[in-house]
């Protein structure tokens, strides 16, 4: 990212940030607050993202910041975030669909899916489509969705979407992941030409708390030996903040960005079939549609 950025570049933009309350989210929404725009960051904890908002707006000096709760967990809170924003704003410019979650044991939910699936696809699925038509008020609208390259090893079996025969946390992280690169070119294909672009990325590997909520005895140890190697939040967030704003990629949909460049995503990611049945299914899931 430019290493000053531009305080007037999205003055006037509506934005939302999800998972805004750290790491590469909270980095994110400080970048669109610092820019000047018109920021709803979303968190799960009303503390933690009271918090959030008030350092925010210390550090940008950005008043136009306001917080919505949901946990992702709870498709029915999903549903009132989407609604309470809409009370509030006519338009939305910038979706970014950042917050994420891994778990290494299995989580069963009351949707009959596990809870990566649900906390990483199903949410903003939902979110992202009841917020549709208020994007497409936009002049252009971009919505961003934070995945992996841990979708590269994804798989997708309908008969067991769930992992109920055998579960491990990379399998279910990396479906979850392949599920929003899918869903960003199923989105895509579906908008055709329109003031909408979808695009989806890979931060990079990145020093955040992500690797050590779920693991709770090695998840600092871990932390620490990926802080080894890994990009600082602020460099991962910056493919986010590129995509976010930048006027290079106004017109780029469904793509997939590694450090700011168009790369492939896996094989799987381009199968029409599969994001097909995957949306009908969430669809269905979700109830939305
Ligand atoms: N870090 C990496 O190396 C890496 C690599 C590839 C992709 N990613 C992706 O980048 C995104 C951001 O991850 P991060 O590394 O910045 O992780 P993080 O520091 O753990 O932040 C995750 C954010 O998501 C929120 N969140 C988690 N579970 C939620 C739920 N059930 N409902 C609502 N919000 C929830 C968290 O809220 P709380 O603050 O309340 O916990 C937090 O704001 C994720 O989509 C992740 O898959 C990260």
């Amino acid at each position: 990212m430019e290493t000053t950025l531009n305080r007037k570049q999205m003055t006037g933009k509506v934005c939302l940030v999800t998972g805004a309350t750290a790491g590469i989210g909270k980095v994110t929404a400080t970048a669109l607050a610092a820019m000047g725009a018109d920021l709803t960051i979303v968190g799960r904890n009303k503390e933690k993202t009271e918090n959030t908002l008030r350092q925010i707006k210390t550090e940008t000096g950005n008043e136009s910041i306001q917080y919505l709760l949901a946990d992702f967990s709870d498709l029915a809170a999903v549903r009132k975030l989407a609604e309470n924003f809409k009370e509030k704003h006519s338009k939305l410019d910038v979706l970014v669909n950042n917050a994420g979650a891994y778990f290494n044991s299995r989580k069963e939910t009351s949707y009959d899916v596990e809870m990566t699936l649900l906390v990483n696809h199903l949410a903003p699925f939902l979110l992202t489509n009841l917020l549709l038509e208020t994007i497409q008020k936009s002049e252009a609208g971009r919505i961003v969705n934070v995945s992996s390259n841990a979708h590269h090893k994804g798989t997708m079996d309908f008969d067991d979407l769930g992992f109920k025969k055998k579960y491990s946390g990379m399998a279910a992280y990396g479906r979850s992941k392949l599920a929003n690169v899918l869903f960003s070119y199923e989105l895509a294909r579906r908008l055709g030409e329109s003031n909408i672009t979808v695009n989806a990325l890979h931060p990079g590997v990145v020093t955040t708390d992500i690797w050590k909520t779920n693991f709770p005895i090695i998840g600092s140890v871990l932390k620490w030996v990926i802080g080894l190697f890994a990009l600082s939040v602020e460099e991962g967030a910056d493919n986010t903040i590129y995509l976010a704003t930048s006027p290079e990629v106004e017109k780029v949909t469904g793509k997939y960005f590694v450090k700011r460049d168009d790369v492939l995503s896996s094989e799987l990611s381009y199968d029409e079939d599969v994001a097909r049945k995957l949306w009908e299914i969430s669809e269905g899931i979700t109830k939305v549609g």
